[in-house]
């Protein structure tokens, strides 16, 4: 009889502290607990999107709206950039047996990856707000987004080893001329092709229209040693490249 009881006392105080355990768990009670808690969550959401666990997000999330504005245009997105390249650079002095046949290549996204849609982004909440392709294609049509200095270097070192740069875009064939002065403005030249997005091509999500790409140029015969992007969708799929990298890029998700 006593041991019963005993033993019901151990269970009653077992279950207050797991229940007291349980409620220091509940992820807004701990956000609300204090500013660090809020700057890890955002920082794990944000580290979630780069290795592409989190998809397909139509904003950043309110809450981390300060955090993504912080880390865009932090010293450490820049960082975390130009070791991007610097990996490429790596991979580069041993990775390919380039034929100088003209059929070596390399791919580039870009938004994001030659030219910087920060400008654009700080008026509209860092990707805080649904993206509104009317208002992107009006500041993209103005040509004034600056160019990434960081792949800016690395695009002129691949073209002057002789690999064919092509440039694969989801921008709308619409903004050809737009697109290119801007490139040509920042200090972009010499790339072997620009693609963009045909109306035939807007029924397709963007990564199948991209490895359509690819498979176009792998058809002619072209080797693709490597691709740079900011999106998962331009990396994805195949046929694929050699080697592929991506710059980082939480403001938004195109699939
Ligand atoms: C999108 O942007 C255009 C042009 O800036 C504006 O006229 C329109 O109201 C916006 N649409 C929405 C849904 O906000």
């Amino acid at each position: 009889m006593a041991t019963n009881s005993v033993a019901l006392l151990i269970l009653a105080l077992l279950s207050i502290c797991i229940g007291s355990v349980l409620a220091d768990w509940n992820i807004l009670n701990q956000i609300k607990s204090n500013s660090n808690s809020l700057k890890n969550y955002c920082e794990s959401w944000r580290i979630n999107v780069e290795v592409n666990n989190i998809r397909e997000f139509d904003v950043v999330p309110q809450e981390c709206i300060n955090h993504i504005k912080k880390y865009m245009t932090s010293a450490q997105y820049i960082a975390d950039s130009e070791r991007s390249i610097e990996e490429i650079r790596l991979y580069l002095t041993s990775c390919c047996s380039l034929q100088a046949d003209g059929k070596d290549a390399w791919i580039f996204d870009v938004d994001d990856t030659l030219l910087s849609t920060i400008p654009y982004y700080k008026k509209h909440a860092f990707g805080g707000e649904k993206v509104n392709a009317s208002s992107l294609e009006a500041w993209m049509k103005s040509s004034k987004a600056p160019g990434l200095e960081h792949t800016l270097s690395l695009f002129n070192e691949i073209k002057n080893k002789g690999v064919k740069i092509f440039l694969v875009s989801s921008r709308r064939e619409t903004l050809r001329s737009n697109t290119v002065d801007n490139l040509i403005d920042v200090g972009y030249h010499g790339w072997t092709g620009l693609q963009l997005r045909g109306l035939e091509d807007e029924h397709m999500k963007v990564q199948q229209y991209k490895c359509e790409q690819r498979k176009r140029l792998v058809n002619n015969g072209y080797r693709i040693w490597g691709i740079l992007g900011d999106q998962w969708s331009s990396i994805q799929g195949l046929p694929t490249a050699k080697r592929t990298f991506k710059l980082p890029n939480s403001m938004y998700y195109i699939s």
